[in-house]
């Protein structure tokens, strides 16, 4: 596999997911999560947007000091295009061994329009100047065209071309509300690739906002066509419905690995400890269905799913739950469950029954069960017969 095979992986969840409602974490708690994500194995982080504020501006600073060791992951600052905030991000990434300032400006008329008030004159000319300002801070500097996938093409690709004339390292295409879709995401990385002076001189990347529950198949598809990384955040946590979800991403390209030949560098096994932990630090965890790190992820209730993954896990399951940090499938006895389950869990309790009390047992299992919502270990041995 050759380097252009590797896709990086930025967490933005201390940004785009922190600066979402229920989403805030302290100082301490930040350090902490960025911490977990080295372990997690992501290749950048984004820390924060020290122009936000000054408890921003200190957790980027500490992050970059602690966590950007010479071996340790690219440290990021957003700031808009405008000369205070990237003044203020390079301060606050400086003492980082590598560090990236991430500097945006929306691209679409919409946005330049009714929330700059400026002409796509104006946005080029912006853009230029604030790269390049980066660039005598750091010769790590991403362009993100806010709102990429909204706007004119012509001028998207002219204002790519001049960011990447004025230093920017890294491309940024956002599909900042969640309006694209796949076919069309693909095909506007491979269009950049055709049409972009010096596009083979810079990484392009995705960062996809969920609101129509398609975030990552696109990020996705952005690798398909061409993205070499992808900005996500775990649990999907992000503006409005969140970003794609790191451990979606991650997930898909281990299990897909006939689609997306690419390789990453992220700890598969850290997956659900850093979900897990993210959940205790912000005001919600992630739905029980959620994909991957849910607890219903791993979880099998139905009669005929429990028989066919206490014969073989690979029936329902595509990755072992051991792949992506947790710690193993779980047999849920309810109305559904069948009598293989209700044995295999006895037999776990120390419980190896005849075949004709085994009948008995779930005969008063199915019972209970249309009474009861959650069945627990002591209700099973409620109901073993008092010979056994
Ligand atoms: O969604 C978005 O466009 C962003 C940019 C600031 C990268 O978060
Ligand atoms: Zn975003």
């Amino acid at each position: 596999m050759s380097t252009n095979d590797r896709v990086l992986f930025f967490d933005t969840t201390l940004r785009d997911g922190e600066q979402s409602p229920g989403c805030t974490m302290h100082h301490a708690e930040k350090l902490q999560f960025a911490q977990q994500l080295v372990r997690l194995g992501v290749d950048i982080i984004e820390a924060g947007f020290p122009i936000a504020s000054t408890g921003d501006f200190e957790s980027v600073r500490a992050i970059a000091k602690e966590i950007g060791t010479p071996d340790g992951p690219v440290i990021a600052a957003l700031a808009r295009c405008k000369r205070d905030d990237v003044e203020t991000a390079a301060r606050a990434i400086e003492p980082a061994k590598k560090n990236r300032i991430h500097t945006f400006l929306a691209t679409s008329d919409l946005h330049l329009e009714a929330k700059l008030r400026i002409t796509r004159e104006q946005a080029k000319e912006q853009a230029g100047e604030m790269v390049r300002l980066a660039r005598t801070y750091t010769d790590n500097v991403e362009f993100s065209a806010e709102d990429a996938t909204r706007s004119d093409l012509e001028f998207l690709i002219s204002i790519v071309e001049i960011a990447i004339e004025a230093g920017a390292t890294t491309i940024n295409l956002p599909d900042t509300v969640g309006y694209t879709t796949p076919v069309e995401y693909k095909a506007l990385f491979e269009t950049m690739h055709a049409r972009v002076e010096n596009a083979d001189k810079v990484i392009f990347s995705t960062h996809c906002h969920d609101d129509l529950g398609m975030a990552t198949a696109n990020a996705l598809a952005g690798v398909l066509g061409g993205a070499r990384q992808v900005e996500v955040t775990i649990n999907g946590i992000g503006e409005r419905a969140g970003n794609a979800a790191l451990e979606e991403v991650a997930a898909a390209m281990m299990v897909r690995r006939d689609k997306f030949k690419f390789s990453n560098g992220i700890v598969m096994n850290q997956i659900a400890p850093t979900s897990q932990m993210l959940g205790e630090m912000i005001s919600f965890g992630c739905a029980p269905n959620k994909a991957v790190v849910g607890k219903n992820a791993f979880a099998h209730e139905s009669g005929i799913h429990q028989h066919g993954v206490l014969a073989n896990p690979l029936t329902y399951e595509i990755m072992t739950p051991e792949s992506v940090g947790v710690t193993a499938n779980k047999i849920v006895l309810g109305k559904h469950s069948g009598r293989r389950a209700l044995e295999h869990r006895l037999a776990e309790l120390g419980h190896t029954l005849t075949r004709d009390d085994i009948d008995e047992v779930y005969t008063r299992f199915t019972e209970l069960a249309d009474r009861k919502k959650s069945i627990y270990d002591q209700d099973l041995l409620a109901l073993l017969p008092t010979r056994v």
